[in-house]
């Protein structure tokens, strides 16, 4: 479903990604854990398309509903409007704009670029309403201005809302277990299984890749694989017990 090939890209004038190679089929859940500094968050910025991440090398395909593109080819918002969904290590303050008319408008516009009609008052705020009680999130959170003064778990799960609501074909989530409580991580982690393992069965399905640094949301979500990231490329794989081993005996054993 995405298949990244010695994928290059600079930040600054920095090379940061030196070869990065990964495919991820439908159905699939993908950890990427990996030290500080190693281009994970890098990684998911190239894939959204943030300006001053200059891809240099290497390719990246996606299966959208429209069948297979050239992610690195198209604008950010045709990448979100393809199925491709980011959730931020550490999310945007957007002051002066409620986050229910920011969600609606992310919603709308996605659906406009899909040749879809633009959902009605009434049918966006239910379907706010069901997402915000899968995250349970007070519904009152969503009428203040996106993420402002909002405690970091909050952001989290607030952002798990807008995935719920844009329902992605492919999810890149960065450090979404980082600030959460231990009830939280279980809210999360449960959302995003029900978000993104939901079968859909007349798309190309779905998947996510999870940048984490342990082991906690794993319990939840399940990996089938697990990556480690370092120096700008993935230096191994393996199964679920890959976390369980790099937190008992940290990189150097383990991924050296
Ligand atoms: N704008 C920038 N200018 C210079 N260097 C940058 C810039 N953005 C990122 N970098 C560097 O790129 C490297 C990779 O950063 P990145 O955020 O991808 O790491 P990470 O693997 O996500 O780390 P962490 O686990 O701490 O979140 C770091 O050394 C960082 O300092
Ligand atoms: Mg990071």
């Amino acid at each position: 479903m995405l298949q990244i090939d010695n994928l290059t890209a600079e930040v600054a004038g920095k090379p940061i990604l030196k070869g990065l190679s990964l495919a991820v089929n439908a159905g699939e859940v993908h950890a990427i854990m990996g030290p500080n500094g190693a281009g994970k968050s890098t990684l998911s910025y190239v894939l959204g398309g943030r300006p001053g991440y200059e891809v240099t090398g290497g390719s990246v395909t996606l299966d959208g509903p429209e069948g297979q593109i050239d992610l690195l080819a198209l604008e950010p918002h045709e990448r979100a409007a393809a199925g491709l969904f980011l959730g931020f290590q550490h999310p945007v303050e957007i002051p002066g704009v409620s986050f229910v008319q920011f969600l609606r408008e992310a919603a709308n516009a996605q659906r406009r670029s899909r040749g879809e009609e633009p959902l009605s008052g009434g049918a966006f705020l239910k379907l706010a309403k069901e997402k915000a009680a899968l995250l349970k999130l007070d519904m009152d959170m969503l009428k203040r201005p996106v993420n402002v003064g909002f405690s970091g778990g909050e952001k989290k799960r607030a952002e798990m809302v807008q995935m719920g609501i844009l329902d992605p074909g492919f999810a890149v989530l960065d450090e979404t277990d980082s600030g959460l409580d231990i009830d939280a991580l279980r809210v999360v982690g449960d959302a995003i299984n029900t978000i993104m393992r939901q079968k859909d069965e007349n798309g190309p399905g779905k998947a996510v890749l999870l940048i984490t640094h342990y082991q906690r949301l794993l319990d939840y979500v399940k990996p089938d694989f697990v990556h480690v990231l370092a120096g700008g490329r993935i230096v191994k794989t393996g199964g679920p017990e890959l976390a369980l081993n790099l937190e008992k005996e940290g990189y150097e054993a383990v991924a050296a």
